[in-house]
């Protein structure tokens, strides 16, 4: 008999408040918001205020993806959360969400894979989940990378963003709803073109081991795009042909946030209509792991994903990582 598999069964997300335009970006480094607008599609990002976390941002997402699905914190059994930019080293975001929540009885670990760690995380979820599908699980994808970002540094400062995305999954009751399938990738090759590498255990802080800029995200941003594109295209391809379907049985691509040439790209390729990918990068940029549990919470919310749509999400980020997952919503 075939395992249940996980059901998204409620969504949240919670972005800043503060609000940087590319107007505002134009007062601080040598840019326009006609460059930022036509290589990425970016109009402004929000950033984290002071008092502002990312596991606040994570709780505030949580609470909300809890209450749509009308499960107690206390019900839950696990707690994961995907995110590069932890509020500690140690403790890790998941154990302060689970603490604040209350969910005494979820275990709750962090989950490194830069912008891919929502689908990462989501795909351990639904292993889980096959496992025993009475299991409540919360994956979180949550960042905040305004204060890992080089506000000196016109290549990068002008992409990134903060926020939060949450998603609740359970044992689907209805054999043809839920998880289809994730693949992961990884190419740790190509680790040099986007690192962010001070304050890790070979550069600690506090000290004059690396340059000033290394304690910053760095990218070499051609070599990312074409990288990005390729990898896309092709988990995507897999994803449906790997389950016999086509790109006309997708209802909605909702692809990593990070460069509106990079989604067009892969829209084109798919030859998907423009209704049937979400894009909300012109608010809030690239907010790595969180991008995509922000965008299904939306699609949700605007009632552009109803019961029984096929979703198909892809994400590419720094290591290399890269990664699809198909769900019947
Ligand atoms: N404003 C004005 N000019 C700029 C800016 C800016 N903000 N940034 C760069 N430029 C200049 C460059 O200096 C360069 O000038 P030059 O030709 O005189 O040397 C010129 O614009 C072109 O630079 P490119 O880097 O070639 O520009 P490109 O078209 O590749 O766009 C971008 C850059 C937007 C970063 C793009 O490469 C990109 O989106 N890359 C992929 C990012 C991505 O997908 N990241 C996902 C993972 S993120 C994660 O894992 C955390």
């Amino acid at each position: 008999m075939k395992s249940a598999s996980a059901l998204i069964v409620g969504t949240g997300s919670a972005l800043p408040s503060k609000v940087i335009t590319n107007q505002d970006l134009e007062k601080i480094v040598d840019t326009s918001d006609e460059w930022i607008t036509q290589r990425t599609g970016i109009k402004e990002r929000r950033i984290v205020a002071p008092g502002e976390s990312n596991s606040g941002l994570a709780v505030k997402a949580s609470r909300l993806a809890l209450e749509r699905a009308q499960i107690a914190p206390e019900e839950l059994d696990l707690i994961i959360v995907a995110t590069l930019t932890p509020d500690y080293l140690m403790p890790s975001v998941a154990v302060l969400v689970q603490k604040e929540l209350g969910a005494h009885k979820a275990g709750a670990f962090d989950l490194s894979a830069t912008c891919s760690g929502f689908i990462y995380a989501l795909t351990i979820a639904d292993k889980f989940i096959r496992t025993d599908p009475q299991l409540k699980i919360l994956v979180i994808g949550s960042e905040v990378l305004s204060n890992k970002v080089n506000w000196q540094d016109r290549t990068t400062c002008v992409l990134f963003g903060d926020g939060a995305g949450a998603v609740v999954v359970t044992g689907s009751k209805e054999p043809n709803r839920g998880f289809i399938s994730g693949h992961l990738y990884a190419d740790g090759n190509l680790w040099h073109l986007l690192t962010l590498k001070g304050c890790g255990s070979l550069y600690p802080p506090c000290g004059d081991h690396l340059p000033p800029e290394e304690y910053y995200i760095r990218m070499q941003g051609r070599e990312v795009f074409k990288n990005a594109v390729r990898a896309m295209e092709a988990v995507a391809l897999e994803a449906l042909q790997t389950n016999g379907l086509t790109p006309e049985d997708v209802d909605l691509l909702v692809p990593h946030q990070a460069n509106m040439r990079i989604i067009e790209h892969l829209r084109e390729r798919l030859a998907l209509p423009l209704e049937k990918v979400y894009v909300n990068l012109q608010k809030y940029g690239n907010t790595s792991a969180a991008s995509i549990p922000i965008a299904l919470d939306e699609a949700v919310t605007t009632g552009k994903l109803r019961p029984g749509d096929l979703v198909l999400m892809i994400a590419f980020g720094g290591g290399f990582t890269w990664a699809s997952a198909l769900i019947r919503w």
